[in-house]
Order: structure tokens, then C-alpha cells, then sequence
């Protein structure tokens, strides 16, 4: 198990699935946390039962994420770790996509990523002792191959991989010990996937064909990756995207 004691991190979308499991991973290995999400209730019931701080926050408000970042810091002294993960598909192909839905999916998943990772990189500059931190930012296979029918939400997601490269070389370059890297997401068993079959019945077991596995990921499987990208065990990672998709991407499309 990674050792994250000494570590504060910031976990979006912590009331659900996988930055859920994430807070309770990088609790086991020993790290503070504040969790946020647009959820209140769930997320105080994940804070009182794992003991974290939780912040109602929409990620998409830009403007509020200094505040949050300042509520980390006034809590535990330091920042180590940004795990940008709330997220929401639109739903839309490029004939039925209004502009009001592709704002709102680019906002909270490419906008609200960008100023997590810019209020993070401050806090983290500032850090007792030197620049140090590990941001992760959550992708998805999507952002490779696209679902024909939700191009905001694979665009988005695509342009976070892209991002998350530029924000880890310019660390780099700046000589500061910051790594952000991109955990890429297979079909996973979480609310994102319940609500998809609520819409179309039968769509969560086409998603787990999408593995050669042939099931869904537990969210507690994609915590895994992101508790160790989070941990100095992987010091020399840095502008990478670590794939947690069961394989899907491996095989030939088609087939
Ligand atoms: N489940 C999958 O199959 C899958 C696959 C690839 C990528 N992902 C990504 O994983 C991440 C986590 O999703 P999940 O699968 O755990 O889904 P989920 O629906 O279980 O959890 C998402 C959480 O984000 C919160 N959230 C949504 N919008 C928010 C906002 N504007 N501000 C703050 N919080 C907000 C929700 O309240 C919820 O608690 C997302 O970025 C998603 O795109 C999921």
C-alpha cells in the first residue's frame, strides 16, 4: 500500500463512486483529506463516516476554488495531492447538443479541472518544506474513443488529457517537485453508469463488454491507481495517462 501519512489531499466529487472510494483509500493510507462535491447531504454522510472534512462545492464556479484550497490549507497547513474526479456526462451527438448543456459539461469537467489544478498549484508552491504535490486528474476512454453520442463529455475529457500534460511539464520545468498525471477510467460501477442504464436499459452490460474482462471496474480498483499516483513511489511519473479500463483499449475495435 502506498504510505500517504504526512499528506493532505482534495478529493472532488467525493459523495459517490469513485472519488468516494478514492477518500477512503487515501484515507486508509494515512493521508488528511477534504472532500467536496455538489452533493451536501451524501457528502457529509461520506465525511462523518471516514472522517474527513467535506465542502459543498460545484466545481464548475471557478471563481470559488481558492476558497477551497484555502479551507485545506487553514485545516491541515499543506497541500500534497488534488484529485480533480466530480464529473457528468451531456448525453448529446452533435445534432441534439444546445449550447447551455456543452457549456455546463465543459465547464464542470475541463474549466473546473483547470482552476483546481491553478488554486492547487499555488497552495502547493507554498508548501513547508518546497514545491511538492501529485494532481490527478480524472480522463476517460472516451477522450480516446469517442461515444458518438456524448461529444461534449468526450471532448472534455479529452482536452484533460491534453491539459494535464501541459500543467505537468510546465511544473517540470519550473524545477517544482509537482506532478500531474491522468487516471483514464474503463466502464466502472458507479452512479454515472446506474443513471446510463436508467435511460437505456441493458447499457451497463454493454459496458462491461467493452472489457476483455467482461465486467465493470469497481470504483475501489480505479482509488487503487490514483492512491498510487498520489504517492511518492512514483516520483518519476509525471504527464502520464494510466489506464484503469480492464483492457478495453488493448483490443483491436471490433473485435
Ligand atoms: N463510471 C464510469 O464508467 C467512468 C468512466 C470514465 C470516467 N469516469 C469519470 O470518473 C469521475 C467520477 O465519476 P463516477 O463514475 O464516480 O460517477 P458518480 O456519478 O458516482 O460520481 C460523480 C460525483 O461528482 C459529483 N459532481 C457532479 N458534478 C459536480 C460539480 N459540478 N461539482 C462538484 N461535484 C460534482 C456528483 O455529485 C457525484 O458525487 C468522473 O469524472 C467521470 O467522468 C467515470
Amino acid at each position: 500500500m502506498p504510505d500517504l501519512s504526512g499528506k493532505v489531499a482534495i478529493v472532488t466529487g467525493c459523495a459517490s463512486g469513485i472519488g468516494a472510494a478514492t477518500v477512503r483509500r487515501l484515507r486508509a493510507d494515512g493521508a488528511q483529506v477534504l472532500g467536496t462535491d455538489l452533493a451536501k447531504d451524501a457528502g457529509r454522510l461520506l465525511a462523518e463516516e471516514t472522517g474527513v472534512s467535506f465542502a459543498q462545492q460545484d466545481v464548475g464556479e471557478r471563481a470559488a476554488w481558492p476558497a477551497i484550497v484555502a479551507q485545506a490549507l487553514s485545516s491541515y497547513g499543506r497541500l500534497d495531492i488534488l484529485v480533480n474526479n466530480a464529473g457528468m456526462v451531456g448525453g448529446s451527438s452533435i445534432a441534439e447538443t444546445n449550447d447551455e448543456a456543452w457549456d455546463r459539461v465543459l465547464a464542470v469537467n475541463l474549466t473546473g479541472t483547470m482552476a483546481g489544478c491553478r488554486a492547487a498549484i499555488s497552495a502547493m508552491i507554498a508548501n513547508p518544506g518546497g514545491a511538492t504535490g501529485s494532481i490527478i486528474n480524472i480522463g476517460s476512454t472516451t477522450a480516446l474513443t469517442p461515444l458518438p453520442n456524448d461529444i461534449a463529455y468526450s471532448a472534455s475529457k479529452a482536452a484533460v488529457l491534453n491539459m494535464s500534460k501541459g500543467i505537468a511539464t510546465w511544473c517540470a520545468r519550473q524545477g517544482y517537485a509537482i506532478r500531474c498525471n491522468t487516471v483514464i477510467p474503463g466502464a466502472t460501477d458507479t452512479g454515472i453508469l446506474a443513471k446510463g442504464d436508467a435511460d437505456m436499459p441493458g447499457f451497463k452490460a454493454v459496458a462491461a463488454r467493452m472489457s476483455p474482462m467482461n465486467r465493470l471496474a469497481d470504483p475501489t480498483e480505479t482509488a487503487a491507481a490514483i492512491a498510487f499516483l498520489a504517492s511518492d513511489e512514483c516520483r518519476f511519473m509525471t504527464g502520464a495517462d494510466l489506464l484503469v479500463d480492464g483492457g478495453a483499449l488493448a483490443i483491436h475495435p471490433g473485435l
